[in-house]
């Protein structure tokens, strides 16, 4: 394994066991509101510290992206961040969140690591050496339109609510066309389980950077598509992503399309 997705796979281990110390007493947790509907906890910020200072004592120069602590420092190599993804399930109990770090250089992303502290699954990529998922290589499933297809998706919250009614006609489109849709309340591990197949697909409006960076990798190194509602490559910006096998990825757009926002 590469030097520097070692460092990474490292700090996603060490932020897992801060998040899992911590499991079984979110009730004693101090947890702050963001915004409406948007908390975080000290855990979030704990494993967050933990990723930071694990990176920097290999690599002191490069710089971050990361959720709770902002942009630190200019690098040509970034770091992306979400040291925990599904705060509000972990603050329910809900046993699906995990730790996504990505290493960008030179604005292309070449490694990235989704870690599933619960089942203690560990999802890595580097780019142009595959997807694996506990060091076995993971493929995208072949299914080529919708039918029979189970696909994830995430609903509009926060400033995203404004969306919502856009939200529900995208949801009835494939609702009606597909086997199923799962809301499992981690956007890095729902592209992590396109990218094992057990997902054929995934969509959502209004995410970060740091929820999709190693998402996107790990689902193109296991042969997959990553886009945004347009089709194009915009999706780290806009925060819009669809990731599927190419073709099924094509009949998600085209159901998706009549109900995009106007903005
Ligand atoms: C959230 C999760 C969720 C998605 C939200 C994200 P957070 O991340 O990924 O599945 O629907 O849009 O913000 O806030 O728990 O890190
Ligand atoms: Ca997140
Ligand atoms: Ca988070």
């Amino acid at each position: 394994m590469q030097a520097l997705l070692n460092i990474a796979v490292r700090a996603a281990r060490r932020a897992g066991d801060v998040i899992i110390r911590h499991v079984d007493h979110v009730h004693k947790l101090t947890v702050t509101a963001k915004s409406r509907n948007d908390f975080v906890s000290e855990v979030d910020r704990m494993a967050e510290a933990e990723i930071i200072q694990t990176i920097r004592e290999f690599y002191p120069d490069h710089a971050f992206l990361a959720e709770e602590s902002g942009s630190q420092g200019e690098s040509e190599n970034v770091w992306i961040i979400d040291p925990l993804d599904g705060t509000t399930n972990f603050l329910h109990g809900f046993p699906m969140f995990s730790v996504s770090i990505a290493l960008q250089t030179k604005g292309r992303l070449e490694h990235g690591v989704i870690y599933d502290p619960m089942r203690q699954e560990l999802f890595t990529a580097s780019r142009g050496d595959g997807a694996q998922l506990d060091g076995r290589k993971i493929r995208v499933t072949n299914r080529k339109n919708l039918e029979g297809a189970l696909i994830g998706t995430g609903f509009p919250y926060r400033a995203n609510r404004r969306f919502m009614q856009e939200y529900i006609g995208m949801f009835r489109a494939i609702a009606e066309n597909t086997v199923g849709i799962r809301r499992a309340g981690s956007a890095a591990l729902d592209l992590a389980y396109v990218a094992a197949g057990r997902l054929d697909g995934f969509w959502e409006l209004g995410l970060g950077p740091w929820d999709m960076a190693a998402g996107t990798l790990l689902v193109r190194e296991a042969g997959g598509h990553v886009t945004d509602l347009d089709g194009d490559d915009t999706f780290l910006e806009s925060g819009n992503i669809v990731a599927a096998p190419s073709k099924l990825l094509t009949s998600i757009l085209a159901e998706l399309r009549p109900h995009l926002p106007k903005s």
